[in-house]
């Protein structure tokens, strides 16, 4: 069935194969970024099917106008996609807190402005699904990657929590956490590096940096492919909550699971007993 499917960041990226997957398969799409020719532009021109518009996630004006839009042409929107997103690298310390803030400005607020924008047409329509991209590192902390971590950490509390406020209306959500995919995310344009330097940590900032850098190109994850699997979770009925996408997410998921039921076991006779003895006389 013919889906209004919004999508941010379709410039570049998975978001462009999620776009080009969408139209193939005769979805409406809207297809947002920050330069709307640039993503019409790779999109292969303008279409009937496609409405390319201007969105810069960290701008809530954008979002309500491309919201707007979107109502405009397609007069519903069924799906969002949170795609957008950049990486902020680094070891704690050498990330700024001005580095910090923008991190979460793009892949926390940006997202929430979206889908403030569109979820009271969602409500309306008593239809929707939301479906945000994470990573597997907003499960799972890694060295050299506390911003980008936390953001997505956030992000997944945020899905998590919304799923509960919008299934009365009928609204889906899912949460994506991809391993690592062959996109754009390792280039300058899209990973940031940490703007202080601390001579403790530089000669393992130094490697951090050259293994990131020699492994783009390289990811495992084909986002084609990804972007074939988000579009069948688009037209479940019952959309899966969460997607852990690739081998190598699944695998670090897994684990990550075990070592918390394990924690959570460790925990009981310290943890376990806690409360209040409110039947003591
Ligand atoms: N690739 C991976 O291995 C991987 C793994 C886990 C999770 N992810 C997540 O997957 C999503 C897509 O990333 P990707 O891998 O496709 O990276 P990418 O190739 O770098 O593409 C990122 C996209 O986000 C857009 N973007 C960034 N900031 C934006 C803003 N403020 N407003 C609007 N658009 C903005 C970029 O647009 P511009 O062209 O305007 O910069 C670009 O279209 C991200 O959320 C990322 O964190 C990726």
């Amino acid at each position: 069935m013919s889906k209004v499917i919004f999508v941010t960041g379709a410039g570049r990226g998975l978001g462009t194969d999620i776009a080009r997957e969408a139209l193939a398969t005769g979805h409406q799409v809207v297809a947002t970024g920050r330069r709307p020719e640039e993503v019409e532009k790779t999109l292969g021109g303008p279409q009937d099917n496609l409405l390319a518009t201007k969105l810069d996630i960290t701008s809530p004006e954008d979002a309500q106008a491309a919201a707007q839009a979107a109502v405009d042409r397609f007069g519903r929107i069924d799906v969002l996609i949170n795609n957008a997103g950049n990486l902020f690298t680094g070891y704690f310390e050498e990330i700024s807190p001005a580095q910090m803030r923008q991190q979460f400005e793009t892949n926390l607020f940006g997202p929430m402005n979206v889908t403030r924008a569109i979820l009271p047409l969602m409500r309306r329509q008593r239809a929707g699904h939301i479906i945000t991209i994470t990573s597997t590192v907003g499960l799972v902390g890694m060295e050299f990657t506390s911003a980008y971590a936390v953001s997505k950490f956030a992000e997944e509390g945020w899905m998590e929590s919304l799923h509960y406020d919008v299934e009365p209306y009928n609204i889906h959500t899912t949460v994506v956490e991809p391993g690592y995919f062959r996109t754009e995310l390792l280039v300058d344009g899209s990973t940031t590096w940490p703007e202080l330097s601390i001579d403790d940590y530089a000669p393992r900032t130094a490697l951090r940096i050259e293994g990131m850098k020699s492994m783009n190109g390289r990811q495992p994850g084909d986002p084609a492919k990804l972007a074939r699997a988000l579009l069948t979770i688009a037209d479940q009925d019952k959309p899966l909550q969460r997607f852990v996408a690739g081998a190598d997410a699944i695998e670090a998921a897994q684990t990550k699971a075990k070592e918390l039921l394990a924690q959570a076991e460790a925990s009981r006779e310290l943890g376990g007993s806690l409360a209040y003895n409110d039947t003591q006389a």
